[in-house]
C-alpha cells in the first residue's frame, strides 16, 4: 500500500485528519510503523519521529519494557477470563506510585482522557468551593470541550472578562456560545492582572487553572515568584489552584513541574507521558476535596476510565522512570541540549532569527527574534513568521524528519546521537532554502 493510495481510501471513509499534524487537512503522509524513535510511512519512508503521537511515547515506540508489561497484562486477563477483576489492584498500586512522587497527590482519580479530566476538575472545584466561575489564561490549552477551548482575552471587557471567539485563535462551529461564559481568560504570568481581577471577582471564582510552564504555546516558563504568589492568592480568596500537568506531568521530573518549581496547588491534571503512548488520564489532589467522589457529592461517569491496560502501562511507566536513579531523564537531556544548541548555532550561522526555548523533553523552534533570551508570554510571539514555520515543518517532514506545529519538537528517551545529528543536517539544509 502506497501513501497515495492509503490517502485516497481515508478520505473516503475518515471524517479528518488528526489536528496535531502540521497542516490542515490530511497529511499527505501515512504512518502504518513506529520503532524506536522513528516512523515509516506507507511508501516504506524512513522519518525521525518529533511529534511522538503529540507527546505521550517518551520512551519512543515499541519500547521493550512497557510492551512487555502490557504483554503480561493481556496474559493475565486471559487466564482470569476477565477484564475486570484485575482492575482493583492495579488501580490501587498506581494511585499509590502516584501519592508517592506527586507532592499535591493525597488521592486519585483515573480517565481515559485528559480533555475529560479537567471537565471533572471544574465540577469538582464549583462543588467544593460552591461558585460558579473559573480562570484560565491566554495560550494555555485544556481541553476540546465548549467551555475552556479557544478564544482570546477580550481587551474591550466592561465586566467579568470572559474570552471571545477570533480567528487569531484557533476557532471551531458548533460551540455553545454561553459555555465561554464560564471562564475568564487573562494575560499570563502578569500577576498585577489576576489580583485586580480577584480584587473584583474573587469571592465568585471555584477554579484557577494554568500549564505550569506553558507548553501549548511556546514554552514558556513561568515568571519567577508567579507561581508562588498565584497559590497565595488561591489560598487567600479560597479557589482551588490546579496546574493542568498534561504534558509536564512525568516528563519533566517524575514529581512532575510542581516538584521542580516546589510549588504545590490543590489538584493537577495529567495525561499523556503518564502512560507511555496509551491512553490514560487522572488527576490527583487534596484529600477533604477528592472525598467528595467517596461522599457521591460529585459523580463522575465514564466507562473506561480504569481499563487494565492503561494501567498497567502507566505503572510500567513510572517504573521505568524511577529506575537506574534518573537514567530516563538524563538521557532525554543529553539528546535535547546539542539539538537545541546545534540548531542555535545553524541559525545564528545562517543569520535566521530563530527562537528556541524548552522543558525538559519538549521545545519549540519559531522565526522570530523577540529581542530577548526569555519568552514569558504567548503576545511575545506576536512576530512571528507563520509562513516559514508551515515550510520548516514541511520540509522537515520531506527531508524525514516530523515536528509538531507551532515547531514544536518532543524528544524520547529512544531518540539517538545520530538521531540529533541527522535532524541538524536536514535543519542546516532546510533553513538554507526557507
Ligand atoms: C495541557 C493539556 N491539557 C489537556 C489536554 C487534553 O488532553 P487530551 O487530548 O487527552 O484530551 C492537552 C492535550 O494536548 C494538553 O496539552
Amino acid at each position: 500500500m502506497s501513501n497515495a493510495g492509503l490517502l485516497a481510501r481515508a478520505k473516503k471513509v475518515l471524517a479528518g485528519a488528526h489536528t496535531n499534524l502540521p497542516g490542515a487537512g490530511f497529511a499527505p503522509r501515512l504512518m502504518v510503523k513506529g520503532e524506536g524513535a522513528h516512523l515509516w510511512d506507507a511508501d516504506g519512508k524512513e522519518y525521525i519521529d518529533f511529534v511522538l503521537s503529540a507527546g505521550p511515547l517518551i520512551f519512543g515506540h515499541s519500547n521493550p519494557i512497557l510492551l512487555r508489561a502490557l504483554k503480561d497484562q493481556l496474559d493475565t486477563l486471559w487466564s482470569l477470563n476477565s477484564t475486570i477483576y484485575q482492575q482493583s489492584a492495579l488501580e490501587v498500586e498506581l494511585a499509590e506510585n502516584f501519592v508517592r512522587h506527586v507532592p499535591c497527590a493525597q488521592k486519585v482519580h483515573f480517565n481515559p482522557t485528559a480533555s475529560e479530566t479537567v471537565q471533572l476538575v471544574v465540577r469538582l472545584a464549583r462543588a467544593y468551593t460552591g461558585r460558579r466561575y473559573f480562570i484560565r489564561f491566554e495560550g494555555h490549552y485544556h481541553g476540546w470541550f465548549d467551555n475552556i477551548f479557544g478564544g482570546v482575552v477580550n481587551e474591550q471587557a466592561a465586566g467579568r472578562p470572559f474570552p471571545v471567539e477570533s480567528s487569531q485563535d484557533r476557532l471551531t462551529g458548533g460551540r455553545d456560545m454561553a459555555a465561554l461564559e464560564q471562564g475568564f481568560l487573562l494575560p499570563w504570568n502578569d500577576i498585577e492582572i489576576l489580583e485586580e481581577t480577584l480584587e473584583k471577582y474573587g469571592e465568585e471564582v471555584a477554579l484557577i487553572i494554568m500549564e505550569p510552564i506553558l507548553c501549548n504555546a511556546g514554552c514558556c516558563p513561568p515568571r519567577p515568584g508567579y507561581l508562588e504568589k498565584v497559590r497565595q492568592l488561591c489560598t487567600k480568596y479560597g479557589i482551588v489552584f490546579c496546574l493542568d500537568e498534561v504534558i509536564t506531568g512525568f516528563r519533566v521530573a517524575l514529581n512532575s513541574a510542581q516538584g521542580l518549581f516546589g510549588v504545590t496547588p490543590d489538584i493537577a491534571t495529567f495525561g499523556k507521558a503518564m502512560a507511555g503512548g496509551l491512553p490514560l488520564a487522572a488527576f490527583a489532589g487534596k484529600q477533604d476535596m477528592m472525598d467528595l467522589f467517596l461522599s457521591q457529592k460529585v459523580v463522575s461517569g465514564g466507562t473506561f476510565g480504569r481499563y487494565p491496560l492503561g494501567l498497567a502501562a502507566a505503572l510500567a511507566s513510572i517504573r521505568i522512570l524511577e529506575s537506574e536513579d534518573g537514567a530516563f531523564y538524563r538521557k532525554i537531556d543529553s539528546i535535547q541540549k546539542p539539538l537545541m544548541e546545534g540548531l542555535k548555532e545553524i541559525s545564528r550561522r545562517l543569520g535566521i532569527p530563530l527562537f528556541l526555548q524548552g522543558a525538559r523533553g519538549v521545545f519549540i523552534t519559531r522565526f522570530v527574534d523577540i529581542g530577548r533570551e526569555v519568552a514569558y508570554s504567548v503576545r511575545d510571539f506576536a512576530g512571528v513568521d507563520v509562513p516559514k514555520e508551515r515550510r520548516w515543518a514541511e520540509l522537515m517532514a520531506e527531508e524525514g524528519v516530523i515536528l509538531m506545529f507551532g515547531g514544536r519538537f518532543y524528544i524520547s528517551s529512544a531518540h539517538t546521537e545520530s538521531d540529533v545529528d541527522r535532524t541538524l543536517a536536514c535543519a542546516e539544509r532546510v533553513m538554507r532554502r526557507l
